[in-house]
């Protein structure tokens, strides 16, 4: 049986390794397909969730895997895996360099494990519950550590704003936005959480994104002294909606304008 430390490194690998295969993609997508309006998949999503499911299968057979592009379940009494092949497809796409690989490990609703692999960054940041957030880029590791922001009007705020059939966000969300100092629209959530953990955002709003995009911010946040909850300041769940993630410090004050309209 694996420590939490060697399932740790296989993790981190694992999310390393996808994230080679789409450096070595990263101005040849493939076929393209739209699997749902605006929303596409790529060869190498397929071919990035193949190395991961395969590689996790050989090493935890019993292990749950749910993914963004095969589906799959979460396991009630042990662990599962959430994988998201390539996050920030549309980037991805463009050959825009904001893009990434997310793997995260839960067990009884808790986030445990967490990579984010940000090839053309040269970032990999992951965190180990109760043992920090860290990235490694360059052959070094650094700890990573939330921003010291004490105030919405000088927050940098990051948020995606899909413009899905001309909706608009929710009255609260524009609330934070346009009460923020400058906005970040990334086009991935993965590292819009890591960054948050870094200090280079102070506020993430998610409320379009889902499992395996939330899950390794929830971590990476809490472990680089930030807090991420639901949209309502409950404690962020498989069946959370939204995910806040701020600074800490930020926390109650973006809370109380998200949900005071
Ligand atoms: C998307 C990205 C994007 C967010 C979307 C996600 P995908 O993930 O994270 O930033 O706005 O909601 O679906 O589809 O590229 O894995
Ligand atoms: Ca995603
Ligand atoms: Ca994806």
């Amino acid at each position: 049986m694996d420590t939490t430390e060697e399932l740790h490194g296989f993790v981190c690998d694992v999310a390393r390794r996808a994230g080679e295969l789409q450096l070595s993609r990263h101005e040849d997508p493939g076929e393209v397909r739209e699997k749902a309006p605006k929303d596409f998949v790529t060869e190498v999503d397929l071919l990035c969730e193949r190395l991961m499911v395969d590689a996790i299968r050989e090493r935890y057979p019993d292990d749950a895997i749910l993914s963004e592009e095969q589906g799959g379940s979460v396991s009630e009494t042990g662990r599962t895996w959430l994988l998201d092949p390539v996050d920030g497809t549309a980037n991805f796409m463009k050959a825009n360099p904001m893009f990434c690989a997310c793997v995260s490990v839960i067990e009884d609703g808790t986030v445990t494990h967490a990579a984010v692999a940000a090839p053309r960054l040269g970032d990999l940041y992951h965190a180990r519950l109760g043992n920090g957030a860290y990235r490694e880029t360059g052959g070094a590791c650094s700890p990573l550590r939330v921003s010291g922001t004490e105030t919405l009007e000088y927050c940098v705020v990051g948020a995606d704003l899909s413009l899905y059939g001309g909706r608009t966000q929710e009255p609260g969300v524009e609330e934070v936005l346009f009460g923020a100092w400058q906005l970040r629209a990334l086009g991935s959530a993965g590292i819009r959480g890591a960054w948050i953990a870094a200090g280079y955002l102070d506020v993430s709003v998610g409320t379009q994104n889902t499992v395996w995009d939330y899950a390794p911010t929830v971590l990476l946040v809490s472990e680089a002294g930030g807090r991420a909850t639901d949209l309502s300041g409950e404690p962020w769940s498989l069946s959370s909606e939204g995910l806040i993630a701020t600074n800490a410090a930020l926390h109650q004050e973006i809370l109380q304008v998200l949900n005071r309209t």
